[in-house]
């Protein structure tokens, strides 16, 4: 009976450790090549030999992995134009914006926005202390979202897939890594904004200085103002812009913007944001769209300006719309001002000042091993990454096997221990 009982017991409580164990004992490679949605993104990742030798000595990281849909989606996305000239540092950022340091499992996620850090921290493509950041959250189905630059969404359609060095989830978009304020506002219909940052000669400071979080009031705001805004001095503008840009040291994510925050702004008086009635206020105003992600930081859209001819007025979350605190009239027709500030030809992703490689440089494969040099060797013969179809072997490489973890380790003894008794 007793042997019975522990043999029972034996099987119940070691069975599904061992499985995980072994699940977990996959090195990246092996767990790539086991995943046929994963072809197109073993195939990338491999031509970029250095990136793909660090992410093997690595652990505990999270890696985003596009599947195969995700590459279909390319050229019909911003990164379209860089990834079909193949422009190699700009790809090579992307591809950075997919690692997060850290276990980031999807039951982590919860309904609150998380903003985590990724491995893109190049001063080409970002202005963020300690990497560029990707938003995380739980929404109803349950269903896990990651948010990036240009208000992209992608989803969570494979989680938590293990291997030695942390976990891979399989998303079916690729992130993009964010732009800077001046590229993304057309997107959102900011274009107001865009265009009087230009004129009150605030779009350097804006577009390239470190950690800022903007609240940037939508195109409305601007329009029942335009008379009054186009009219008023230089230094009067530029005093109400900088009212609505926060230069801290830390970049001011929802999730860092508790209720009661107070934050210093360009011209030295606070903010205060408000958390009620489900809802984010930044003094008077509402915050209407949160969390859109710059190259430099984070931009807020609230309903209406900030003024800094009174910054103790406080939110009140009955009106669905508190009454615009400056006064003054539009333009004739209603126009939206400043538009024709708005530089014309602003493309995201600068393609045209990045050169095409056509061949990963041999310097770069030397940093690998052996090994991973015939990955970066064998992927470059190939075609370019963003056509399909090419999935011959000779393409897969045997990454330098991982130790037996200690997760397995420790179950494998544990589960010894039961069986001998
Ligand atoms: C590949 O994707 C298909 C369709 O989304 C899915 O049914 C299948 O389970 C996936 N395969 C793996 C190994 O995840
Ligand atoms: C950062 O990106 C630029 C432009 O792509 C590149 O020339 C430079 O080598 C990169 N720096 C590092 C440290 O990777
Ligand atoms: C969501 O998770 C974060 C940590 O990941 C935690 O700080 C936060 O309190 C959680 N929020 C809710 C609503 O559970
Ligand atoms: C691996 O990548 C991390 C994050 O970008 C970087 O800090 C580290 O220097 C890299 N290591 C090697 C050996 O390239
Ligand atoms: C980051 O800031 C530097 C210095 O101001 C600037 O040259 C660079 O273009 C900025 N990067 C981005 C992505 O805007
Ligand atoms: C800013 O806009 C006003 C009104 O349109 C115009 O008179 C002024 O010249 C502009 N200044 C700059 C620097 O563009
Ligand atoms: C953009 O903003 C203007 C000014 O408020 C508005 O008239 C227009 O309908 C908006 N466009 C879109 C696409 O939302
Ligand atoms: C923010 O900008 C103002 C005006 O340029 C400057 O005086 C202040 O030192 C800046 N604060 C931070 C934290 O950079
Ligand atoms: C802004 O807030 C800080 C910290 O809460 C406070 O020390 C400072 O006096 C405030 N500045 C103004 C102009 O109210
Ligand atoms: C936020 O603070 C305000 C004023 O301090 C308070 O009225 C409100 O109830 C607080 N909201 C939450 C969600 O605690
Ligand atoms: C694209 O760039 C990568 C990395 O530099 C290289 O491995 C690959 O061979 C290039 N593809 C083409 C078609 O030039």
């Amino acid at each position: 009976m007793p042997v019975i009982l522990s043999a029972a017991l034996f099987a119940l409580l070691c069975f599904p450790f061992v499985a995980i164990a072994q699940q977990s004992t996959k090195d990246l490679t092996q767990l790539l090549q086991s995943n046929q949605n994963l072809s197109e993104f073993t195939t990338l990742l491999t031509s970029y030999g250095d990136i793909y030798a660090n992410l093997s000595f690595q652990s505990g990281l999270t890696i985003l992995a596009p599947n195969n849909d995700a590459f279909n989606k390319i050229p019909y996305s911003s990164l379209g134009p860089a990834f079909e000239a193949n422009q190699s540092q700009i790809v090579r950022s992307v591809l950075q914006y997919h690692i997060l340091p850290g276990l980031h499992p999807s039951k982590s996620y919860n309904g609150s926005f998380s903003f985590d850090r990724t491995w893109l921290q190049n001063g080409s493509y970002t202005n963020v202390s300690a990497g560029q950041v990707v938003g995380g959250v739980q929404q109803s189905g349950p269903v896990n979202i990651f948010t990036s630059g240009m208000g992209s969404r992608s989803t969570l359609v494979t989680p938590d897939l293990q291997f030695t060095g942390g976990i891979v989830h399989v998303i079916d978009t690729f992130l993009i890594p964010p732009q800077t304020f001046i590229q993304t506002v057309p997107q959102f219909n900011l274009t107001a904004a865009g265009g009087a940052v230009e004129n009150a000669s605030l779009a350097d400071y804006v577009n390239t200085h470190k950690d800022l979080t903007l609240f940037v009031p939508q195109n409305a705001a601007f329009q029942v103002l335009g008379g009054t805004l186009e009219s008023m001095p230089a230094s009067q503008l530029q005093r109400i812009l900088d009212y609505h840009i926060v230069n801290s040291s830390t970049v001011g994510y929802s999730s860092s913007l508790p209720n009661g925050t107070v934050l210093r702004t360009r011209n030295g008086q606070n903010l205060t944001i408000t958390f009620a009635s489900n809802s984010l206020f930044v003094n008077q105003a509402r915050v209407l769209q949160q969390d859109l992600l710059l190259a430099n930081g984070v931009m807020h859209v609230i309903d209406n300006f900030l003024d800094p001819n009174a910054p103790s007025v406080t939110a009140n979350p009955e009106v669905a719309t508190a009454p615009p605190l400056i006064q003054g009239t539009s333009l004739s027709d209603n126009l939206v001002p400043f538009t024709s500030y708005l530089p014309t030809s602003v493309t995201s992703f600068d393609t045209a000042s990045a050169t095409p490689t056509s061949s990963f440089g041999a310097s770069d494969i030397g940093k690998g091993t052996s090994a991973f040099a015939s990955a970066a060797a064998s992927a470059s013969s190939s075609s370019t990454h963003t056509s399909s179809k090419k999935k011959s072997s000779a393409e897969r490489v045997e990454a330098p096997r991982m130790a037996v973890t200690v997760a397995g380790g420790f179950f494998g003894t544990f589960c010894w221990v039961m069986g001998a008794l």
